[in-house]
């Protein structure tokens, strides 16, 4: 059994689809705090199976010890639950430190008494922050991360590496994701921000359904071909499907080191202009915008080099950007009807 944390959001429902399509079965444990319990019925929806649940809040030791004594089953971690928005963790550093940190911690001590040794982690591109060379590969240096949620994937990422040089029985893959966008191609589960989405994509698609006035470009000043930033933008179904690969790599022993880390993104870099171009293409739908200042802290442009997980995990981005932008708009309109 895969116990999969934070399995009701975003990504983590995602891949609770594609781990229980695999043949897994799946124990999600999630507090709710930034998503819904209905999640799960859809997941049983889409997959015509059963998952387990539990509400729970790792940051609590005990429960979170006592799920491992509830379900004896589990051989492998895959740990999404944190908190994800940039700007709040400026406002709020130790929230940030508490729920991302803690939790793993707990999260860790608790494999170690129940000799759990299998464990995948979301990492993300934000700890190579600005680089100076395109695209990045594993080999490209982290650099001081640029916000408390930023510092809090590269702080999980020192801990995970130091636990397995400690302990040499302790596996675990980072795998750091580019930007994930779209939705499950069913439209019955997606990104669901609560209130005014930070994030480029559920803004545009709320744009599109007229739940917003407009899109605010942030700068088109930037070194980059018609001024807005790049970024690399992964489909969360392909993104989900590494996940799989990385826990069958880790039960089957395949893996290389006991920590391993990948960059997870498609390889291409599109402009904020080339995304909205690329939405109305697809979908038909115009989405109204305008140019307004840089946001502060955003970098100018990153993707991926995802050469070592094409050859090592032998896991590549399969879906346009077009297909998955559709995907994110059929979610959308679904989620509204
Ligand atoms: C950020 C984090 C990333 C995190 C992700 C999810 C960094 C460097 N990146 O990604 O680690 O996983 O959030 O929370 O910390 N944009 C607009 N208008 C909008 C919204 C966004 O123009 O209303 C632009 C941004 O300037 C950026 C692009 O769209 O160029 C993507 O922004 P966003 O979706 O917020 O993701 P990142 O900031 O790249």
């Amino acid at each position: 059994m895969i116990l999969t944390t934070g399995g009701t959001g975003y990504i983590g429902s995602h891949t609770v689809v594609e781990l229980l399509n695999a043949g897994f079965e799946v124990l999600i444990v999630d507090d709710l705090s930034n998503s819904e319990k209905e999640v799960v019925q859809r997941i049983e929806k889409i997959t015509n199976k059963k998952v387990a649940f539990e509400e729970i809040d790792l940051k609590n030791k005990e429960k979170t010890f006592a799920i491992f004594e509830k379900y004896p089953t589990i051989n492998a971690i895959v740990h999404f639950a944190a908190s994800k928005a940039v700007g709040e963790s400026v406002e709020k550093p130790l929230m940030y430190y508490e729920n991302n940190i803690g939790s793993l911690i707990n999260l860790l001590q608790a494999s170690a008494k129940y000799e759990i040794n299998n464990f995948v982690f979301s990492s993300s591109c934000t700890v190579y922050g600005q680089p100076n060379v395109l695209p990045v590969t594993e080999n490209t240096p982290r650099c001081e991360a640029e916000s408390p949620y930023g510092n809090t994937k590269k702080i999980a990422e020192d801990i995970l590496k130091d636990t397995a040089f400690a302990d040499k029985t302790f596996k675990s893959i980072a795998l750091r994701y580019f930007n994930p966008i779209g939705a499950h191609p069913t439209g019955l589960i997606g990104e669901l921000p609560r209130g005014v989405p930070a994030n480029l994509i559920p803004f545009v698609t709320q744009t599109a359904f007229g739940l917003r006035k407009e899109l605010s470009i942030f700068g088109n000043d930037y070194n980059t071909p018609d001024g807005t930033c790049i970024r690399d933008y992964i489909n969360v179904v392909d993104l989900a499907k590494a996940h799989v690969i990385s826990i069958k790599r880790l039960l089957e022993n395949k893996n290389k080191s006991n920590y391993e880390f990948f960059n997870i993104g498609t390889g291409k870099g599109s402009t904020v202009l080339e995304v909205v171009k690329a939405f109305e293409k697809s979908t038909g739908v115009k989405v109204n915008y305008k140019i307004v200042a840089k946001r502060p802290g955003d970098i100018e442009k990153i993707w991926a080099d995802t050469t070592y997980a094409n050859i090592e995990l032998g896991w590549k981005a399969e879906t346009g950007l077009e297909e998955t932008l559709a995907s994110a708009w059929k979610w959308e309109k679904n989620y509204r009807a």
